[in-house]
Protein backbone atom coordinates (compact mmCIF):
# COMPACT_ATOMS: atom_id res chain seq x y z
CA UNK A 1 0.00 0.00 0.00
CA UNK A 2 1.35 3.19 -0.91
CA UNK A 3 0.54 7.08 0.56
CA UNK A 4 0.18 9.89 -1.25
CA UNK A 5 -0.08 13.81 -0.14
CA UNK A 6 0.68 15.80 -3.02
CA UNK A 7 -2.28 16.47 -5.41
CA UNK A 8 -0.17 16.45 -8.79
CA UNK A 9 1.24 13.20 -7.99
CA UNK A 10 -2.56 11.88 -7.61
CA UNK A 11 -3.74 12.72 -10.40
CA UNK A 12 -0.51 11.92 -12.02
CA UNK A 13 -1.38 8.11 -11.10
CA UNK A 14 -4.68 8.33 -11.65
CA UNK A 15 -4.22 9.10 -15.40
CA UNK A 16 -1.92 6.52 -15.42
CA UNK A 17 -4.41 4.24 -14.46
CA UNK A 18 -7.11 5.34 -17.18
CA UNK A 19 -4.64 4.55 -19.78
CA UNK A 20 -3.90 1.33 -18.57
CA UNK A 21 -7.93 0.78 -18.57
CA UNK A 22 -7.81 -0.28 -14.79
CA UNK A 23 -10.84 -0.22 -12.91
CA UNK A 24 -10.10 2.21 -9.69
CA UNK A 25 -12.58 1.87 -6.94
CA UNK A 26 -12.59 5.51 -4.26
CA UNK A 27 -13.95 5.24 -0.73
CA UNK A 28 -13.71 9.05 0.29
CA UNK A 29 -13.61 9.40 4.02
CA UNK A 30 -12.53 11.91 7.02
CA UNK A 31 -10.22 9.13 8.89
CA UNK A 32 -10.68 8.11 12.02
CA UNK A 33 -11.82 4.62 10.24
CA UNK A 34 -14.22 2.14 12.17
CA UNK A 35 -15.53 -1.17 10.68
CA UNK A 36 -18.29 1.35 8.71
CA UNK A 37 -15.53 2.74 6.98
CA UNK A 38 -14.00 -0.35 6.05
CA UNK A 39 -17.06 -2.24 5.13
CA UNK A 40 -16.82 -0.02 2.43
CA UNK A 41 -12.92 -0.32 1.70
CA UNK A 42 -14.02 -3.98 1.34
CA UNK A 43 -16.90 -3.38 -1.31
CA UNK A 44 -14.05 -1.14 -3.20
CA UNK A 45 -11.86 -4.18 -3.00
CA UNK A 46 -14.54 -6.59 -4.54
CA UNK A 47 -15.92 -3.49 -6.96
CA UNK A 48 -12.10 -2.97 -7.93
CA UNK A 49 -11.47 -6.94 -8.52
CA UNK A 50 -7.58 -8.20 -8.80
CA UNK A 51 -6.49 -5.79 -11.71
CA UNK A 52 -7.96 -2.75 -10.03
CA UNK A 53 -6.59 -0.47 -7.26
CA UNK A 54 -8.82 0.52 -4.34
CA UNK A 55 -7.67 4.30 -3.12
CA UNK A 56 -9.22 5.15 0.25
CA UNK A 57 -8.92 8.95 0.84
CA UNK A 58 -8.36 10.53 4.10
CA UNK A 59 -8.88 14.31 4.56
CA UNK A 60 -11.08 16.13 7.11
CA UNK A 61 -12.02 19.01 5.10
CA UNK A 62 -12.69 22.38 6.65
CA UNK A 63 -15.04 23.63 4.48
CA UNK A 64 -17.70 20.97 5.33
CA UNK A 65 -17.66 22.05 8.75
CA UNK A 66 -19.58 25.21 10.28
CA UNK A 67 -18.09 28.31 12.12
CA UNK A 68 -19.27 26.61 15.77
CA UNK A 69 -18.77 22.84 14.34
CA UNK A 70 -15.51 20.45 15.86
CA UNK A 71 -13.68 20.68 12.90
CA UNK A 72 -10.45 21.68 15.32
CA UNK A 73 -11.24 18.57 18.09
CA UNK A 74 -12.80 15.98 15.22
CA UNK A 75 -10.69 12.77 16.07
CA UNK A 76 -7.30 11.94 13.81
CA UNK A 77 -4.74 8.88 14.11
CA UNK A 78 -3.32 8.57 10.29
CA UNK A 79 -1.06 6.11 11.37
CA UNK A 80 -3.91 3.70 12.63
CA UNK A 81 -5.83 4.73 9.88
CA UNK A 82 -2.80 3.27 7.67
CA UNK A 83 -2.60 0.10 9.40
CA UNK A 84 -6.45 -0.52 9.13
CA UNK A 85 -6.88 0.76 5.11
CA UNK A 86 -3.66 -1.85 4.67
CA UNK A 87 -6.16 -4.92 6.17
CA UNK A 88 -9.06 -3.98 4.35
CA UNK A 89 -7.60 -4.30 0.95
CA UNK A 90 -6.69 -0.51 0.06
CA UNK A 91 -3.95 0.02 -2.25
CA UNK A 92 -3.42 3.43 -2.31
CA UNK A 93 -4.27 6.49 0.89
CA UNK A 94 -4.72 9.47 -0.51
CA UNK A 95 -3.99 12.19 2.48
CA UNK A 96 -3.71 15.41 1.02
CA UNK A 97 -3.06 18.88 3.45
CA UNK A 98 -5.44 21.76 3.03
CA UNK A 99 -2.71 23.56 1.63
CA UNK A 100 -2.68 20.90 -1.29
CA UNK A 101 -6.49 21.32 -1.71
CA UNK A 102 -7.45 24.97 -1.39
CA UNK A 103 -6.34 28.02 -2.74
CA UNK A 104 -5.68 29.72 1.13
CA UNK A 105 -5.74 26.17 2.91
CA UNK A 106 -9.61 25.95 3.31
CA UNK A 107 -9.90 28.84 5.60
CA UNK A 108 -12.53 30.56 4.06
CA UNK A 109 -10.12 33.56 3.73
CA UNK A 110 -9.78 33.28 0.32
CA UNK A 111 -12.57 32.17 -1.64
CA UNK A 112 -12.13 29.55 -4.67
CA UNK A 113 -14.99 27.42 -6.79
CA UNK A 114 -17.52 25.85 -5.08
CA UNK A 115 -20.12 22.79 -6.12
CA UNK A 116 -23.68 23.81 -4.99
CA UNK A 117 -26.39 21.42 -5.59
CA UNK A 118 -30.01 22.69 -4.63
CA UNK A 119 -32.46 19.92 -4.66
CA UNK A 120 -31.63 16.65 -2.42
CA UNK A 121 -29.79 19.14 -0.25
CA UNK A 122 -32.72 21.58 0.75
CA UNK A 123 -33.91 20.10 4.05
CA UNK A 124 -32.68 18.02 7.29
CA UNK A 125 -28.99 18.44 6.98
CA UNK A 126 -28.89 21.21 4.86
CA UNK A 127 -31.19 23.18 7.06
CA UNK A 128 -29.11 22.60 10.29
CA UNK A 129 -25.67 22.90 8.53
CA UNK A 130 -26.40 25.98 6.19
CA UNK A 131 -22.73 25.31 4.30
CA UNK A 132 -22.29 21.74 4.79
CA UNK A 133 -23.21 20.23 1.19
CA UNK A 134 -21.20 22.83 -0.61
CA UNK A 135 -18.30 21.78 1.07
CA UNK A 136 -19.03 18.11 0.56
CA UNK A 137 -19.65 18.25 -3.12
CA UNK A 138 -17.03 20.72 -3.48
CA UNK A 139 -14.51 18.51 -1.63
CA UNK A 140 -15.80 15.23 -3.56
CA UNK A 141 -15.52 16.69 -7.04
CA UNK A 142 -12.24 17.78 -6.65
CA UNK A 143 -11.01 13.90 -4.77
CA UNK A 144 -13.27 12.73 -8.29
CA UNK A 145 -10.91 14.89 -10.70
CA UNK A 146 -7.83 13.63 -8.97
CA UNK A 147 -8.62 10.20 -8.28
CA UNK A 148 -10.78 9.48 -11.61
CA UNK A 149 -12.55 6.28 -10.44
CA UNK A 150 -14.93 4.30 -12.04
CA UNK A 151 -16.30 4.08 -8.78
CA UNK A 152 -16.88 5.50 -5.99
CA UNK A 153 -18.49 4.03 -2.72
CA UNK A 154 -20.60 5.88 0.06
CA UNK A 155 -22.33 5.17 3.07
CA UNK A 156 -26.25 4.99 3.53
CA UNK A 157 -25.53 6.44 7.60
CA UNK A 158 -25.13 9.55 5.74
CA UNK A 159 -28.23 9.33 3.31
CA UNK A 160 -28.58 13.12 2.05
CA UNK A 161 -24.49 13.21 1.01
CA UNK A 162 -25.07 10.06 -0.63
CA UNK A 163 -28.09 11.67 -2.68
CA UNK A 164 -26.18 14.80 -3.37
CA UNK A 165 -23.09 12.69 -5.00
CA UNK A 166 -25.87 10.52 -7.29
CA UNK A 167 -27.34 13.79 -8.30
CA UNK A 168 -24.08 15.81 -8.64
CA UNK A 169 -22.19 12.60 -10.48
CA UNK A 170 -25.40 12.99 -12.79
CA UNK A 171 -25.90 17.02 -13.77
CA UNK A 172 -22.10 17.30 -14.07
CA UNK A 173 -21.45 14.05 -15.95
CA UNK A 174 -18.93 12.69 -13.77
CA UNK A 175 -18.11 9.56 -16.00
CA UNK A 176 -18.48 6.87 -12.45
CA UNK A 177 -20.46 4.81 -10.97
CA UNK A 178 -21.84 5.76 -7.39
CA UNK A 179 -22.44 2.61 -5.04
CA UNK A 180 -24.07 3.25 -1.89
CA UNK A 181 -23.30 0.76 1.41
CA UNK A 182 -25.74 -0.22 4.13
CA UNK A 183 -25.08 1.13 7.51
CA UNK A 184 -22.87 -0.64 10.20
CA UNK A 185 -23.73 -0.53 13.48
CA UNK A 186 -23.14 -1.24 17.17
CA UNK A 187 -24.95 -4.08 18.63
CA UNK A 188 -27.46 -2.58 20.10
CA UNK A 189 -27.88 -0.09 16.70
CA UNK A 190 -26.04 2.67 17.29
CA UNK A 191 -24.77 3.58 13.80
CA UNK A 192 -20.95 3.46 14.12
CA UNK A 193 -19.11 7.07 13.62
CA UNK A 194 -16.28 8.96 14.27
CA UNK A 195 -18.02 11.13 16.38
CA UNK A 196 -19.24 8.67 18.91
CA UNK A 197 -16.05 9.15 20.58
CA UNK A 198 -16.79 12.43 21.84
CA UNK A 199 -19.71 10.55 24.05
CA UNK A 200 -20.17 9.71 27.87
CA UNK A 201 -20.42 6.47 28.91
CA UNK A 202 -24.16 7.73 29.68
CA UNK A 203 -24.71 9.52 26.45
CA UNK A 204 -23.19 6.55 24.61
CA UNK A 205 -25.74 4.30 26.46
CA UNK A 206 -28.67 6.54 25.56
CA UNK A 207 -27.25 7.13 21.92
CA UNK A 208 -29.06 3.75 20.95
CA UNK A 209 -32.78 5.49 20.98
CA UNK A 210 -32.01 7.22 17.62
CA UNK A 211 -32.25 3.47 16.28
CA UNK A 212 -34.76 2.52 18.68
CA UNK A 213 -37.05 5.47 17.33
CA UNK A 214 -36.43 4.23 13.87
CA UNK A 215 -37.84 1.07 14.87
CA UNK A 216 -40.82 1.97 16.58
CA UNK A 217 -41.65 4.63 14.07
CA UNK A 218 -41.20 1.29 11.56
CA UNK A 219 -43.61 -0.08 13.60
CA UNK A 220 -46.17 2.34 14.03
CA UNK A 221 -46.90 3.29 10.13
CA UNK A 222 -47.02 -0.54 9.43
CA UNK A 223 -50.30 -0.73 9.68
CA UNK A 224 -51.72 2.84 8.71
CA UNK A 225 -50.24 5.75 7.29
CA UNK A 226 -49.99 8.43 10.19
CA UNK A 227 -49.20 11.93 9.37
CA UNK A 228 -45.46 13.52 10.07
CA UNK A 229 -46.06 16.55 12.53
CA UNK A 230 -48.05 13.87 14.38
CA UNK A 231 -45.21 11.17 14.49
CA UNK A 232 -42.40 13.46 14.57
CA UNK A 233 -44.02 14.89 18.42
CA UNK A 234 -44.37 11.19 18.85
CA UNK A 235 -40.66 11.00 18.54
CA UNK A 236 -39.62 14.30 20.29
CA UNK A 237 -40.96 12.68 23.22
CA UNK A 238 -39.66 9.37 23.19
CA UNK A 239 -36.29 10.62 23.06
CA UNK A 240 -36.27 13.61 25.15
CA UNK A 241 -38.59 11.88 27.48
CA UNK A 242 -36.10 8.85 28.10
CA UNK A 243 -32.84 10.40 27.17
CA UNK A 244 -30.74 13.87 27.69
CA UNK A 245 -30.96 14.00 23.92
CA UNK A 246 -32.44 16.79 22.51
CA UNK A 247 -34.22 16.22 18.67
CA UNK A 248 -32.56 18.60 16.17
CA UNK A 249 -35.25 17.42 13.74
CA UNK A 250 -37.18 13.99 12.64
CA UNK A 251 -38.08 14.34 8.99
CA UNK A 252 -40.31 11.76 6.84
CA UNK A 253 -39.71 12.03 2.95
CA UNK A 254 -39.41 10.31 -0.52
CA UNK A 255 -36.41 7.85 -0.46
CA UNK A 256 -35.90 9.17 -4.08
CA UNK A 257 -36.48 12.84 -4.12
CA UNK A 258 -36.24 13.24 -0.79
CA UNK A 259 -38.83 15.80 -0.47
CA UNK A 260 -41.08 15.63 2.94
CA UNK A 261 -44.28 12.92 2.98
CA UNK A 262 -46.93 14.58 4.75
CA UNK A 263 -49.03 11.56 5.38
CA UNK A 264 -45.96 8.50 6.06
CA UNK A 265 -46.64 4.98 4.97
CA UNK A 266 -44.40 2.14 3.95
CA UNK A 267 -41.84 2.72 1.74
CA UNK A 268 -40.89 6.50 2.64
CA UNK A 269 -37.87 6.85 4.80
CA UNK A 270 -36.96 8.74 8.25
CA UNK A 271 -34.22 10.58 9.09
CA UNK A 272 -33.13 12.17 12.57
CA UNK A 273 -30.24 14.29 14.20
CA UNK A 274 -30.21 14.75 18.07
CA UNK A 275 -27.93 16.53 19.77
CA UNK A 276 -25.93 15.04 23.15
CA UNK A 277 -24.31 17.97 24.91
CA UNK A 278 -22.76 19.31 22.13
CA UNK A 279 -22.00 15.68 20.05
CA UNK A 280 -25.09 15.87 17.28
CA UNK A 281 -25.36 12.15 16.03
CA UNK A 282 -27.58 11.32 12.62
CA UNK A 283 -29.11 8.34 11.74
CA UNK A 284 -32.15 7.25 9.25
CA UNK A 285 -33.84 4.27 7.49
CA UNK A 286 -36.65 2.72 5.63
CA UNK A 287 -40.27 2.81 7.47
P1 LIG B 1 -16.89 10.23 6.94
O1 LIG B 1 -17.87 10.71 7.95
O2 LIG B 1 -15.53 9.82 7.37
O3 LIG B 1 -17.57 9.01 6.20
C1 LIG B 1 -16.93 8.42 5.08
C2 LIG B 1 -17.90 7.45 4.44
O4 LIG B 1 -18.22 6.40 5.37
C3 LIG B 1 -19.23 8.11 4.05
O5 LIG B 1 -19.65 7.64 2.77
C4 LIG B 1 -20.16 7.66 5.16
O6 LIG B 1 -21.53 7.62 4.77
C5 LIG B 1 -19.63 6.27 5.44
N1 LIG B 1 -20.02 5.79 6.78
C6 LIG B 1 -19.94 6.48 7.96
N2 LIG B 1 -20.44 5.74 8.97
C7 LIG B 1 -20.86 4.57 8.42
C8 LIG B 1 -21.49 3.39 8.95
N3 LIG B 1 -21.79 3.27 10.24
N4 LIG B 1 -21.77 2.37 8.09
C9 LIG B 1 -21.47 2.49 6.77
N5 LIG B 1 -20.89 3.57 6.21
C10 LIG B 1 -20.59 4.60 7.02
O7 LIG B 1 -18.82 11.39 4.96
C11 LIG B 1 -17.71 11.89 5.05
O8 LIG B 1 -16.69 11.34 5.81
C12 LIG B 1 -17.33 13.16 4.30
O9 LIG B 1 -18.47 13.98 4.19
C13 LIG B 1 -16.72 12.90 2.90
C14 LIG B 1 -17.69 12.18 1.97
C15 LIG B 1 -15.42 12.10 3.04
C16 LIG B 1 -16.36 14.26 2.25
O10 LIG B 1 -15.49 14.98 3.03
Amino acid sequence: MQTVTATAMMQKRALRWRRQGLPVALVPTMGFLHPGHLSLIERARREAGRRGLVVVSIYVNPTQFGPREDFNRYPRDLKRDLRLCRQAGADFVFAPSNAEMYAGGGSGEESSTSVVEESVTIGMEGDSRPTHFRGVATVVAKLFHLVLPTVAVFGEKDYQQAALIRRMVRDLFFPLEVLVAPTRREPDGLAMSSRNVYLSETQRREAAVLFRALERTRARVADRPVSAPKLKSQVKAFIEGTTSGRLDYAEFFDSETLRPVRMVRPGARMALAVFFGKTRLIDNGPL
